[in-house]
């Protein structure tokens, strides 16, 4: 696994099977903020909120998130299947005050609990994982997958239902992805789709929620 460093100044990590890096090279801290967190106004929903970061690989989304949310309770539920992306997390450094929180996690069985926080990572295949998530829990799901060109079966019209059933009525899912198969999967699984902000590119991310009426 070979580190990078992005614009921001902070690492990412190429992957050399699926021939991509796991954020984004204009900034992998700010992709989790700008992209992922900010979108999702956490600090507009209550107390106790339940979060899941599908595609967990390095952390970053649950730690940009953990950042914005400190002194509150919140449980994160981690979906990832590579167990040697787990394992390297305690060796590197993010530029995150939450990350020595994710760290200890990961050398404690992929589970750790302090202070209100509650973060348990689901080893295995997200599109099996996520069936051990209980329907209307989630507050807020961080989609974060590599490209659907490259890993199509993650953004599956199926897959996407799962975490349709997941989220809670008034949950927020957010994603880097605007590619007009992704949107039309999420319309199909059931989703209101709208653009998220353009971060260093001309592209918009993609926020999606469900339809209450
Ligand atoms: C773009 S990276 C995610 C980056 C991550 N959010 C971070 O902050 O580092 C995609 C991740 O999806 C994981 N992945 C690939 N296939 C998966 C699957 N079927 N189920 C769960 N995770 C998978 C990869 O191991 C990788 O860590």
């Amino acid at each position: 696994m070979k580190a990078v460093m992005t614009q921001d100044g902070s690492l990412t990590f190429w992957n050399d099977t699926v021939g991509e890096h796991y954020h984004s090279m204009t900034g992998a801290k700010e992709e989790a903020i700008r992209k992922f967190i900010e979108p999702c106004r956490l600090n507009q929903k209550q107390d106790d909120l339940v979060l899941l970061d599908v595609c967990f690989g390095w952390g970053y989304n649950t730690a940009a998130a953990l950042d914005a949310l400190h002194g509150r309770h919140v449980a994160i539920i981690g979906l990832e299947i590579d167990e040697q992306v787990l394992q390297s997390i305690p060796h590197y450094k993010a530029p995150f005050h939450s990350y020595p929180f994710i760290q200890q996690a990961m050398v404690n069985h992929y589970q750790k609990r302090i202070d209100g926080w509650n973060l348990s990572i689901l080893v295995g295949d997200a599109r099996m994982t996520i069936k051990q998530v209980p329907s209307g829990m989630i507050d807020c799901i961080f989609l974060d997958p590599f490209s659907p060109r490259k890993m199509p079966d993650l953004w599956t019209t199926e897959f996407l239902q799962e975490l349709y059933r997941v989220l809670k009525s008034d949950g927020i899912l957010t994603t880097y992805s605007c590619a007009r198969s992704v949107r039309d999967n999420l319309r199909t699984a059931g989703f209101l789709v709208r653009d998220g902000p353009c971060v260093r590119r001309r592209g918009p991310s993609t926020i999606a929620e469900k339809d209450r009426q």
